[in-house]
Order: C-alpha cells, then structure tokens, then sequence
C-alpha cells in the first residue's frame, strides 16, 4: 500500500525554527520528525511512500534520497504553489495506484495504522478518517458521524460552546482512488473544508475511525515540548529508556546534577557543576557550562551554555550559544546560530532569530 504525506506548509507557528529547518525535519528526540513517521509505515508494512513538499524541499530531499537507505521507495512532488491539503493529494495521481494513506506532516501519534487499514476494508467506504477526542474541539475540524460510523457532517473551527462533537479530524486517512475524481487539479483545494464535504454531498460514504491513541499536532512550540514531555515520561510510546536515554546517557550517568528524564546524544559535555533536567533533550554535541541550569527544554545540535546560565522551558536550535550568566526565560525559542549575549535576560516567549525566511 501507498502513503501520500503532506510536508509542505511553511510552519509558521514554528518560526523562528523553521527558518533554518522545514517543520517535517523538526528533530524528536534528536531525529528528524518525519522519519519518525516513515518508522511508522514500515512497521505497518507501507514502503512506498510519496512525499508532497513545498516549503524547502531540498532539506527533506537530501536526507531519505530515494529511500532505499530507509528500505523503503521514496518519492516526491514539489509544489511551486501551495496546492493545499487536496490539491497535494491530486498532484501526485500519476503516482498513485490503488486505496492508499494520507498523514498530514505534523502529526505525533501511536495510532496503530493496521488495524485502521482492516476497518477501512471491514467498512468498504470511499475513505476513512482518523477521529480522536479532545477536550477542547474548537479549533479544530469536528466530524459528525452515526451509529455505524458513516460520517454525515464536517463543522471546522466550530465557536466554543457550539461544538457539534468532541471528536475531531486527527489528519489520518485512508482513501479509495476513486477520491481523487472528486479534486479540481491544478488550484488550491482543502481536503477537510471542499473535498471531505463534497464527497459526503454527493452520497458517498466516508467512515470515521475513533481511537484513544496518543495523538499531539506539532503546529505550536508549546506542543513541541510537550511531545518531548510526553516521550520522556512514557505517555507518548516511543522506544526511549525511562530515566536517562541516548547514545550520550553514558557520559552523564551518575552526575549529581542529571535529573532524570533526560535524554542525550553522543558528544554532550555538561559541566560537573552544572544543572540539567528534567524534562531535557541535549543534541549532538551541546555543552553546559559550570553552574549553568536547564530545565525541561530541547537543544537541537551544537548548542553552548555558558557558565551560570539558566535555560528554561526553551526551544534553543542548531549552533546557538548562551552568553555566561544569561536568562533564557520560559517559552523562548531561538533560531539556528543566535548568540545571546553574557547576562542577557530574555523576555518569557522571546523568538531570536538570525536567518531570514528560506524557500
Ligand atoms: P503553519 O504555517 O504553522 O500553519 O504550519 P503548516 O502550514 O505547515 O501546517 P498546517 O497545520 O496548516 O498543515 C497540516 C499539514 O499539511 C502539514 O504537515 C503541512 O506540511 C501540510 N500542508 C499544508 N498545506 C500544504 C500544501 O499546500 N501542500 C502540501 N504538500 N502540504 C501542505
């Protein structure tokens, strides 16, 4: 079976990051997102996969090549234009042969694509959709559906307080060919505000496949740590140790001022005096320096703590260095190469950057 994921938004709610990093390249645990996903299509037997970007390709490109280093067929279709979730989708039916998965880029989830793909052919629908239960609905796309799933109504970003249903469109599906008669080509077109509602109208069966799985969209900084949180504290299944993890635990195992969780990659260096954890991912080769403190925050590779610094609730990318005795206060995220001066303090949420957009 095929999967078609959608890499091309600009992520602009992760900026400054994705300035220097395409969103879909965004490190988990120190790999890049999407090879996270393509994990989770070979365990569910799906290597052929076909990757519609837009925003920095060449990033993606460069790292899964043709995919036979990943045992897996890898191919893409680069957007000039945006085309949109469905107009993506029609871009690549040339390449497309037969019912096949669709992931929307940013989603962390453990849904188990299995066992969705035996209720798709159980159902016999034109598609099925991925519903989880949220809280709070209204930002998101609510799906209604009956007794036996059919879905019968799509309400995006309904207003709080009017939400039809708390479940809502979780960015997994798995579509019939026949679908793609229902996309315009060569315009932008929504999946979920034109085709879905469209294909419903016309008296095709959609289904919805409701499940509890861990489900997070990495859209915003705040979600970012928090599937970070959730990966270290073991909410969200991934293979990573309890406590401390990563070809760099090694090093800092028995340091008095490691708190657990933490997880690191080879080539950390953290000063005897200093403070990390909980809550941390180190990068490749990241160094703290004497008496410096980090706490629950993600440094991507290469990032320096000076001595005395305290980093917290931060997202700090590739190559940036904290001056000695500055502040990086809580939500801040700093772009690829910054340098904060010695005893600078940040304003909580600060963004610094030092690129500018790339394409
Ligand atoms: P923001 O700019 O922060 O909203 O991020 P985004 O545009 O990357 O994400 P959004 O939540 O809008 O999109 C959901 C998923 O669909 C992401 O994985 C995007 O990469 C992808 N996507 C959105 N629009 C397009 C598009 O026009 N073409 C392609 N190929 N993918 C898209």
């Amino acid at each position: 079976m095929q999967a078609i994921v959608l890499v091309g938004g600009e992520g602009t709610r992760l900026r400054p990051l994705t300035y220097g990093t395409p969103k879909p390249m965004v490190p988990i645990m120190n790999v890049p997102f999407l090879a996270r996903t393509l994990e989770r299509l070979y365990a569910a037997e799906i290597r052929d996969i076909i990757l519609a970007a837009g925003y920095m390709p060449q990033a993606i490109v460069d790292y899964f090549g043709d995919g036979s280093e990943f045992g897996m067929k890898v191919t893409y279709a680069i957007e000039e234009t945006p085309l949109g979730t469905a107009g993506a989708i029609k871009n690549v039916e040339p390449h497309v042969d037969g019912p096949f998965f669709v992931l929307n880029g940013d989603i962390f989830t453990s849904l188990d694509l299995r066992a969705m793909r035996e209720y798709h052919h159980a159902k016999g629908g034109i598609g099925t959709l991925h519903l989880i239960r949220v809280e709070d609905p209204s930002p998101f796309g609510c799906v209604v559906h009956d007794d036996d799933g059919r879905v019968t109504e799509f309400v995006e970003k309904p207003p709080k307080g009017r939400e039809p249903t708390d479940e809502i469109n979780a960015g997994t599906y798995l579509l019939e060919r026949e679908i793609l008669e229902f996309i315009p080509a060569g315009r932008n077109v929504s999946i979920e505000r034109e085709t879905f509602p469209r294909v419903i109208a016309q008296g095709k069966n959609l289904y919805a496949y409701t499940t509890a799985d861990y489900w997070l969209d990495l859209g915003r900084p705040e979600q970012y740590l928090a599937a970070h949180r959730d990966v270290l504290r073991g909410a969200m299944p991934l293979a990573v140790e309890p406590g401390l993890s990563g070809d760099g635990k090694d090093a800092l195992s028995g340091h008095p001022g490691v708190v657990p969780p933490v997880h690191a990659a080879a080539d950390v260096v953290v000063d005897a005096s200093a403070t990390v954890g909980p809550n941390v991912v180190l990068g490749r080769g990241c160094s703290i320096g004497a008496g410096a403190a980090v706490r629950e925050s993600v440094l991507w590779e290469r990032v320096s703590v000076g001595a005395g610094a305290i980093v917290e609730e931060a997202i700090l990318a590739s190559g940036v260095t904290i001056g000695p005795k500055a502040l990086v206060a809580k939500g801040s995220v700093i772009g690829h190469d910054v340098s904060v001066d010695p005893g600078a303090v940040l304003e909580p949420g600060a963004r610094l950057s030092s690129l500018p957009k790339s394409t």
